[in-house]
């Protein structure tokens, strides 16, 4: 059987993308699983696919399996789309979630319910042998809270209201979570990449 390597040190994301393959008859595993060296990625685009295919195509020159990379994030319309690629590290780098998320209701104050739309983004790379296969985008659109509320899920999930729900991601369970979300629509799309390679 083939094997691709999920290419994230996010183990929430890890635990998502896992899930999101299920289907294609691939055995999944992660850079923790392979015990060689690899280098740190920094994710210094200026756009989401730019630090997918960063993250894919170095990955993928040391491993010699199939890589998927996803770079993820956040786009507050209120905030000309902040905090974007910074998502992970907006109030400071190596912070946790809840700080981040302190930052963005504190910056949102003052942003009436009515114009509190964001959009979740995922971009998905695959890479074989330092070559780019692909890479597959995601988008679910929704609104910002006003305080967090659910204990599912990670990052933003607990602020985030998908369009048509009345909850946020935090209160949905992961299984609902994966069908809609920004992910499962990148990573569905990411499958048919991957497949033709298998
Ligand atoms: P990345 O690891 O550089 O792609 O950073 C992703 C960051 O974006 C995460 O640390 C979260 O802050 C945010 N993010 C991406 N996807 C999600 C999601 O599905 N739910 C909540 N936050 C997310």
């Amino acid at each position: 059987m083939k094997k691709i390597v999920i290419a994230t040190t996010n183990k929430n994301k890890k635990e998502e993308l896992k899930k999101l393959l299920t289907g294609l008859n691939v055995k999944v595993l992660q850079l923790s699983d392979l015990k060689i060296y690899l280098p740190t990625v920094i994710e210094d685009g200026k756009t989401f696919r730019q630090n997918a295919i960063k993250k894919a195509l170095t990955y993928s020159r040391y491993i010699k399996e199939m890589v998927l990379a996803d770079d993820s994030g956040l786009m507050v319309d209120a905030l000309g789309g902040k905090p974007g690629v910074r998502s992970s590290r907006f109030s400071r780098v190596g912070a946790k979630d809840e700080e981040n998320n302190a930052k963005l209701l504190k910056l949102m104050k003052n942003v009436p319910p009515k114009k509190r739309q964001a959009t979740f983004i995922s971009v998905a790379a695959v890479a074989l042998n330092g070559i780019l296969l692909g890479t597959a985008l995601g988008q679910c659109k929704g609104t910002i809270g006003l305080q967090p509320e659910g204990m599912n899920g990670f990052g933003y999930d607990p602020l985030f209201t998908p369009g048509g729900y009345n909850r946020t991601f935090a209160q949905f369970k992961s299984s609902f979570k994966n069908k809609i979300s920004h992910r499962a629509e990148a990573l569905k799309k990411a499958k048919t990449i991957i497949q033709k390679y298998l």
